[in-house]
């Protein structure tokens, strides 16, 4: 039976294309392996969306040339094999295909093309999940990956904002029909599933027929058995309060809401075609924190942008000061080809963008602490993740706010097997928390 080595760099939205990949090949009879020279196929899902993403992919390409057997295959798939489809043959000669996120319809040919036989069982063996970017093979252990569960409700973006390259590698947006999310929804409740994950670049813009998104938060809420539902991204411009008013009346939604607004500034908001003012940003937040109070607001901030000058990024710098946010990713801009930002003037110095970046991180790292702080004392419950990687006597897991917690693993078997842990509060750190069992 022919073995896969299967890694995924980027977004949610690869993680769940591989697992989408990864059940097509077991389905055809393939098994797993952890270790590339064993592999007879080697696949790489890869991402596109900053420089240090795609160099990361290319190191592991150049390590995977000196590893693969001669006789195995390599597939690129993902965004950067559809960004670099025209010259990955000259940086890496060693790829054997790229198929691109749109092209995984022909994923089963292509195997079928390298000789996995068409006909042969699934495995007895249940499906493996693949690996993640950093560690292959020390993902969540087994019996805690099937807790969360990823689900794409839309493909693909046409947004368009200038630094972005996504619209290029995923196409324009689709929606899929509610009752395929639906069907999806129970099988992996069947299969354990405690929390769900809706997937797009941007949900707020997901429409079938008269569903929009705030209609299908309502119909999913339904779903019997369905204990945690969150969703990614959210774009501001596209987040209306009928979306925030279902937010409070589905229960199994988590408190928690990641809103990018990737700059304090209009000028910078403009250049990138964000389609949103601070002003209007913070009008939606005002109304959310109304609505959600304790909610945890998240937001991605990009640092460095072209044309940003030292007041707009001064303006973000006070945006994150006045705790508008509990976390915050922030990224220096990073130019990608193709689209319009890279060619914008004037172009901030690199060492200026990660002076930037780093005046934000600690800004918002001072907030996150504080918020983290609140919980001091009291009781959450947390959803586990197994046992902690940095720390095996302690167990880790994740709380509605999608706050780090880990607490003493329990000696009692029963305890310490329960996907959900009720867990007191006693330190709280920027990374997160630590507790004990209630
Ligand atoms: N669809 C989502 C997220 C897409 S990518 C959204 O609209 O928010 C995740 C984050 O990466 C973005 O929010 C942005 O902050 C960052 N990002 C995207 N392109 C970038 C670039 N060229 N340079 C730096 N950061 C970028
Ligand atoms: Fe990229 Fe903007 Fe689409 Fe997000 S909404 S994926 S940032 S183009
Ligand atoms: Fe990367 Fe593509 Fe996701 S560029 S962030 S893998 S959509």
């Amino acid at each position: 039976m022919p073995s896969i080595y299967l890694q995924t760099f980027g977004c949610q939205m690869n993680v769940a294309d591989s697992n989408g990949l990864a059940h097509q090949a077991w389905s055809m009879g393939c098994t797993f392996t952890d270790i590339p020279e064993s592999a007879d196929i080697l696949i790489l899902n890869t991402c596109a969306i900053r420089e240090k993403a795609e160099m990361r992919v290319y190191s592991r390409l150049g390590q995977l040339k000196a590893l693969k057997r001669p006789d195995s295959k390599l597939l690129v798939a993902g965004c950067l094999a559809e960004k670099d489809r025209a010259i990955m043959r000259r940086k890496a000669p060693q790829v054997d295909a790229l198929l691109g996120p749109r092209d995984y319809q022909q994923f089963k040919a292509l195997l079928a093309e390298w000789g996995v036989p068409t006909d042969l069982p699934p495995p007895q063996t249940p499906l493996r999940m693949p690996s993640s970017e950093d560690a292959p093979g020390e993902d969540a252990p087994l019996e805690y990956a099937h807790l969360r569960s990823l689900v794409s409700i839309t493909r693909g973006c046409e947004k368009f904002c200038t630094y972005c390259i996504v619209p290029y590698t995923r196409g324009p947006l689709e929606s899929i029909p509610p009752e395929d999310i639906e069907a999806q929804i129970r099988r992996e409740i069947r299969c354990g599933a405690k929390e769900i994950t809706l997937l797009g670049q941007n949900v707020n813009s997901y429409n079938f027929g008269a569903v929009d998104f705030a209609g299908l938060l309502r119909r999913l809420g339904r779903i019997e058995g369905l204990e945690r539902l969150t969703f990614l991204t959210s774009h501001p411009h596209d987040l209306t309060r009928d979306v925030v008013d279902a937010l409070a009346d589905v229960p199994a939604i988590q408190p928690r809401l990641h809103l990018p607004v990737q700059s304090g500034s209009n000028d910078v908001l403009k250049a990138m075609a964000r389609l949103y003012t601070i002003e209007a940003y913070l009008d939606k937040v005002a109304y959310f924190r109304e609505r959600l109070p304790g909610w945890a607001l998240t937001t991605d901030i990009i640092c460095g942008f072209p044309t940003e000058t030292e007041a707009d990024f001064q303006a973000t710098l006070s945006l994150v000061e006045r705790a508008t946010f509990e976390y915050a990713f922030v990224f220096a801009f990073s130019p990608r080809s193709g689209t319009p930002a890279a060619t914008m003037t004037p172009q901030v110095p690199q060492e200026e963008r990660l002076r930037r970046l780093q005046a934000v991180s600690a800004a918002q790292n001072e907030q996150t602490r504080r918020f983290h702080e609140r919980f001091i004392g009291e009781t959450v419950s947390a959803l586990v993740s197994g046992p902690s990687k940095k720390d095996p006597a302690r167990m880790a897991g994740k709380t509605g706010h999608n706050i780090t917690v880990v607490w003493p693993r329990s000696a009692d078997a029963a305890a310490a097997r329960s996907p959900v842990a009720n867990l007191v509060i006693e330190q709280a750190q920027t990374w997160g928390l630590v507790g004990r069992v209630a």
